[in-house]
C-alpha cells in the first residue's frame, strides 16, 4: 500500500475497558493533528467494547485484532508512534512481562524495540491497581521510556493526553 507522503503513522491500541467506546475522540483528534491512524484492538476489545466500524470509517483502514496469515502483506506501515488507550491491567502486565499472545501485545512488545514514542493512558480500577504486579509492570515500562498516565480525569477520559504525551521530550 502506498502511503500519502509526509504523514506520520500512529498505532492506536485499544483494550477491553468500558471507556473504550469513546476511542473515536482520540482517532478524530489524532487525524486533526496530522496523523494517519491504524487501530489495533485486543480480541477482548472486539467483543463490543468499541464501535470497530466507526473506527474503520474514521481511519479508512481495517481494525486489526488477529495475526495476519504468513502469506498476507503487513496491513499497516511501521509505526512512527503508538498510543495505548485505554490500557487495561491485563494488557499492561502482559506487555511488561513480554507475553505476546495477542496482536496488540505483540505489537507493543515490538514497538519497544523500534524505539518509537509510546504513550499509555490507563483505565484500571483501584482494587486492581494495588496488585503488586501492576506497579512493577508500570515501573518497568517507564524505565524503557514509555510515557504513562492515568486516562481517568474529572471531565471524562483524557483521550488527547495520549497525543500530548507523544510530544514530550
Ligand atoms: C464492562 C467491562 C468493563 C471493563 N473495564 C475494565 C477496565 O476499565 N480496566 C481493566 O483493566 N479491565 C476492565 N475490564 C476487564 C477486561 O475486559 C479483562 O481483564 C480483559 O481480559 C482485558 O483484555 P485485554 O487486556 O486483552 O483487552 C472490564 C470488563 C468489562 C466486562
Amino acid at each position: 500500500m502506498t502511503e500519502p507522503a509526509g504523514k506520520p503513522f500512529l498505532y492506536v491500541v485499544v483494550c477491553a475497558a468500558g471507556v473504550a467506546s469513546g476511542v473515536g475522540v482520540l482517532i478524530a483528534e489524532a487525524r486533526e493533528r496530522g496523523w494517519e491512524v491504524g487501530v489495533i484492538a485486543t480480541p477482548a476489545a472486539m467483543n463490543g467494547f468499541f464501535d470497530a466500524a466507526d473506527a474503520e470509517s474514521r481511519t479508512g483502514r481495517p481494525v486489526r485484532s488477529a495475526w495476519r496469515s504468513p502469506a498476507d502483506p503487513r496491513p499497516f506501515p511501521p509505526p512512527d508512534a503508538v498510543v495505548v488507550a485505554p490500557a487495561t491491567f491485563n494488557t499492561v502486565n502482559k506487555w511488561a512481562a513480554g507475553i505476546a499472545d495477542t496482536l496488540a501485545v505483540g505489537t507493543l512488545c515490538e514497538a519497544l524495540g523500534l524505539g518509537v514514542p509510546i504513550a499509555v493512558l490507563t483505565s484500571v480500577g483501584e482494587a486492581l491497581a494495588v496488585h503488586p504486579a501492576y506497579g512493577e509492570s508500570l515501573a518497568r515500562l517507564r524505565t524503557l521510556g514509555v510515557r504513562v498516565d492515568e486516562g481517568r480525569a474529572p471531565g471524562g477520559f483524557a483521550w488527547t493526553r495520549g497525543l500530548e504525551l507523544l510530544d514530550r521530550p
